[in-house]
């Protein structure tokens, strides 16, 4: 039985993955250790809440004591860290809890790991879950490698840059069994509702304006979360210690593909509101928004045999599906915390 530690757990990637190992890896024992944030949700994890092989610790990384404590009384065999502050539009109006729980967080979780992980263990694992947007931004052509130099652009990606490179250090001076995953723009079931895809699903079924940045021109690689959540599995239980895997599926789309596609498979579920498109609303571009990214997984394809399960237009029609059957997940969450960051960010609710 392997001890597999979760931070973030109860966000959108990590609650995914935990519903996998639960599922798959039923022999594990999984601890969650989240601090709640408003991306936080123990509804994403509540039907494992009395399975004896689920543990859950409210715990702040920042926390360096808890932290500590949390290892000193148990010996983890894998730990899987999602934890962070994930917005670009929140780090830019505020950027100092991305620096104390991606950097700072990352440093005390890699400080436990070096005290009490006995030096060589070949069996444990620390996978970092990074993005593939500390690479920059691209142009019309090109791809991230593992090997494309770091030039984060935001404070959330400069955040998780750094990190990344904690990381790397970790192994590199302290001999610490870590690997590290970048990879694209994720969508799926328990998304919070403030990135591009649950945005602008929730807000069709609510009828309100679907606000693109800018020109709507701006490209992003889509990964379906489940796609992405066998891949870290795949890295975790078989990836090379010391290296990182890019992952992504080769999905290129521009934000205004995105809202048009999303508006026409709503305008199949409820006809007589169509076209949603007729929501759409042009407001003013994201400071320093960056124009292109694109991964190439070829190594993790090649070295560990990953392949994509879902094809977009069957993975987004699921997101989609999951939104309209889940009302009572996201219509808590559109209330008190979401209504002033909604308000501050795009100046009406
Ligand atoms: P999320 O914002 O949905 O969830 C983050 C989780 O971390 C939440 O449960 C939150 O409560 C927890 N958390 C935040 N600060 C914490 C702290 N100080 N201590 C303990 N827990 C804390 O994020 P996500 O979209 O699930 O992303 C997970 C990871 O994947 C992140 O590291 C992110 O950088 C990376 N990533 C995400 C995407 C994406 O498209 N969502 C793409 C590339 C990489
Ligand atoms: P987002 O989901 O915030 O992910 P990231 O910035 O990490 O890539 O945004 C995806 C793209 O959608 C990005 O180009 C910004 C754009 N966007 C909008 O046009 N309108 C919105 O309301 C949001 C949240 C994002």
């Amino acid at each position: 039985m392997k001890k597999v530690l979760i931070t973030g757990g109860a966000g959108f990637i990590g609650s995914n993955f935990v519903n996998l190992l639960m599922e798959d890896r039923p022999e594990y024992h999984i601890t969650v250790l989240d601090k709640l944030t408003y991306a936080g949700n123990l509804k994403n994890l509540a039907k494992w809440k009395d399975n004896p092989h689920f543990t859950f610790i409210k715990a702040d990384l920042f926390d360096k004591i808890k932290i500590e404590e949390i290892f000193q009384k148990e010996s983890f065999d894998f730990v899987v860290h999602f934890a962070a502050e994930s917005h670009v539009d929140r780090s830019i109006t505020g950027p100092e809890v991305f620096l104390q729980t991606n950097i700072f967080g990352t440093f005390y979780l890699l400080e436990s790991i070096k005290k009490y992980w006995s030096p060589n263990s070949n069996e444990k694992r620390f996978l970092h879950v990074s993005t593939d947007e500390v690479y920059g931004s691209l142009g019309d052509s090109g791809f991230f490698t593992e090997t494309t130099p770091y030039a984060p652009n935001s404070p959330y990606s400069a955040s998780k840059a750094s990190s990344d490179h904690l990381v790397r250090a970790y192994h590199h001076t302290y001999n610490l069994p870590v690997i590290t995953t970048n990879c694209s723009n994720n969508y799926g079931p328990y998304h919070f509702p403030e990135k591009l895809i649950p945005l602008m699903i929730l807000n069709c079924l609510r009828e309100k304006p679907l606000p693109v940045y800018g020109d709507g021109k701006n490209i992003r690689d889509w990964l379906f979360v489940k796609d992405h959540c066998h891949a870290i599995l795949l890295v975790l239980e078989n990836g090379r210690i010391g290296e990182s895997y890019n992952i992504g599926t080769r999905n290129e789309k521009n934000n205004l593909e995105i809202v048009e596609t999303i508006c026409k498979k709503m305008d199949k579920h409820f006809p007589d509101k169509k076209p949603h498109n007729r929501l759409i609303t042009y407001v003013k571009d994201r400071p320093g928004h960056d124009f292109r990214y694109a991964i190439d997984p070829s190594k993790i394809e090649k070295e560990l045999g990953w392949k994509p399960k879902y094809d977009f237009d069957s993975a987004i029609q699921q997101t989609i599906d999951w939104y309209i059957q889940n009302e009572n997940w996201w219509s808590e969450i559109l209330s008190g915390e979401y209504l002033k960051y909604y308000q501050n960010q795009y100046g009406i609710n």
